[in-house]
């Protein structure tokens, strides 16, 4: 639709006809209509258009204008509500002048029309406009309108809130161990079953502990799951939301869960997870307590069947974690430090788009015991980086091998032991902290 008038009539259409369905609900609603009406939990019928209504949702600077010299349109000068007089009337203009294209985009439309045009189907047009609801734009609209007070902003500036569309390592970017790949699996199809899993009673599931060393592929992971899935992925630090305002935090804590209610169905992933633990046993400010205690509510409070809340928590230091946390979870997915393997097939991903000369990605992965993905990039940015220097962008095997020396020194005058046989060591990070930069 481009011609104004037929995007305002479409918009009134799209109104009369999800009030006469009362059987259609707000996944029925293109964006930009259920923008206008939703208030973020429900949709009370009858929705009623204002002009501003269609202004903000289509960009229409003057949708009264658009449409007041046709014989079917009335507003209502008192509280500007735009109405079909005539809906029949309104139908036949409609339907002679749209698009297939546009009611494909539109499944309130398409629930009634779909027979009316070619290669439309309510089903597709649903299954389509599903995912909007993760899209920047729709994140925006909805954490300004809920999130308004300057309170409010501040709390928001702690959140780190990305629409899948702006995830940039996906699934097929990570190498997994077969049990990250079984759990992620079951997530997957629990998401997509989760009206079943409610109906037989299920709802002990959604709960995701990740543990493991840094640079394991904790965070990356949780961000390809909610972009494989289309679901915003909405990010916080337990140090973040605690040392900033101390007495804030239990409130932080509370708009943390109601950010990801709103945004439901969303991914809730809260990392330094261990910093629950640490802040209960210390002797700390009332406050913290206080905010621990909320967060354990939270967590019991929020589901994914009920709330379509995904929550994944991570640490690096599950040793700290105590009893009350730790069973709030129903899976623990272990990251460990990749084995030999893995790192091959590691190097094999990260060097995708590079030409190495005699490139044996074994010899690597069999010298780099004890590196992590992270550190794995970081061996390889070291040395596409010295290349440079060279002015060569054709690595060589050398080259690696050198950045893997070079990488060692560094590591070892941290006091770092890289080589460790201990399998006790591969879970705990404690001790093995490597604060590399390894977020992007
Ligand atoms: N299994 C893996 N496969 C591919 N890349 C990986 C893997 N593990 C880590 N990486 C790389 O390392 C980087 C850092 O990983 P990430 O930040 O997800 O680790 P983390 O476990 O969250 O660490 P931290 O505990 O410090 O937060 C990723 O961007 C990714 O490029
Ligand atoms: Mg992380």
């Amino acid at each position: 639709m481009t011609e104004p008038a037929l995007d305002v009539v479409g918009f009134l259409l799209t109104a009369r006809t999800f009030n006469d369905h009362t059987e259609l609900d707000a996944g029925d609603l293109p964006p930009a209509v259920r923008r206008a009406v939703w208030d973020g939990t429900e949709i009370q019928r009858p929705i009623v258009i204002s002009t501003e209504d269609i202004r903000e949702g289509t960009a229409i600077e003057d949708p009264w204008g658009a449409v007041s010299n046709l014989m079917f349109t009335e507003r209502d000068e008192f509280n500007g509500e735009l109405r079909l007089a005539e809906p029949s009337m309104a139908e036949s203009w409609f339907l002679e002048r749209v698009s297939a294209e546009a009611i494909a985009d539109n499944p309130t439309l398409a629930y009634v029309y779909e027979e009316q045009f070619e290669d439309v189907s309510y089903e597709a047009a649903r299954e389509e406009n599903r995912s909007i609801r993760a899209d920047r734009v729709w994140i925006d609209a909805l954490l300004e309108e809920y999130f308004q007070e300057e309170e409010d902003q501040d709390m928001l500036d702690l959140v780190d809130i990305r629409a899948p569309e702006e995830i940039e390592m996906t699934l097929d970017d990570l190498v997994l161990t077969e049990d990250q790949e079984d759990e992620i699996q079951k997530i997957v199809k629990a998401i997509e079953y989760r009206d079943y899993l409610g109906s037989i009673g299920l709802r002990e599931i959604g709960k995701l502990l990740f543990v493991g060393p840094p640079g394991t592929g904790k965070t990356t992971a949780s961000r390809a799951l909610a972009e494989e899935l289309d679901l915003p992925f909405v990010e916080v630090k337990l140090s973040m939301i605690t040392s900033q305002y101390l007495g804030e935090t239990a409130k932080n804590v509370d708009k943390v869960f109601e950010v990801a209610k709103r945004l439901a169905p969303c991914i809730l992933f809260i990392d330094e997870f261990d910093f629950v633990a640490k802040t209960r046993r210390s002797d700390e400010h009332a406050a913290i307590k206080r905010a621990v205690n909320t967060l354990l509510k939270s967590i019991d409070e929020v589901s994914l069947i009920r709330d379509d809340v995904l929550l994944i928590g991570a640490t690096n230091h599950p040793d700290e974690l105590d009893a009350a946390a730790w069973r709030r979870f129903d899976e623990i997915v272990h990251f460990p430090r990749p084995d030999e393997d893995m790192r091959r097939e590691i190097l094999e991903v990260i060097t995708r788009r590079m030409e190495i000369a005699e490139f044996d990605p074994g010899a690597v992965a069999a010298k780099t015991e004890g590196l992590t993905g992270s550190d794995l990039r970081l061996v390889l940015r070291e040395a596409v980086l010295d290349a440079l220097t060279e002015n060569r962008q054709a690595l060589t095997q050398r080259d690696l091998l050198d950045a893997i020396a070079e990488f060692e020194e560094r590591d070892s005058l941290r006091g770092l032991n890289m080589i460790d046989d201990d399998p006790a060591a591969l879970v705990a990070g404690g001790g093995h902290d490597h604060d590399h930069d390894h977020d992007h």
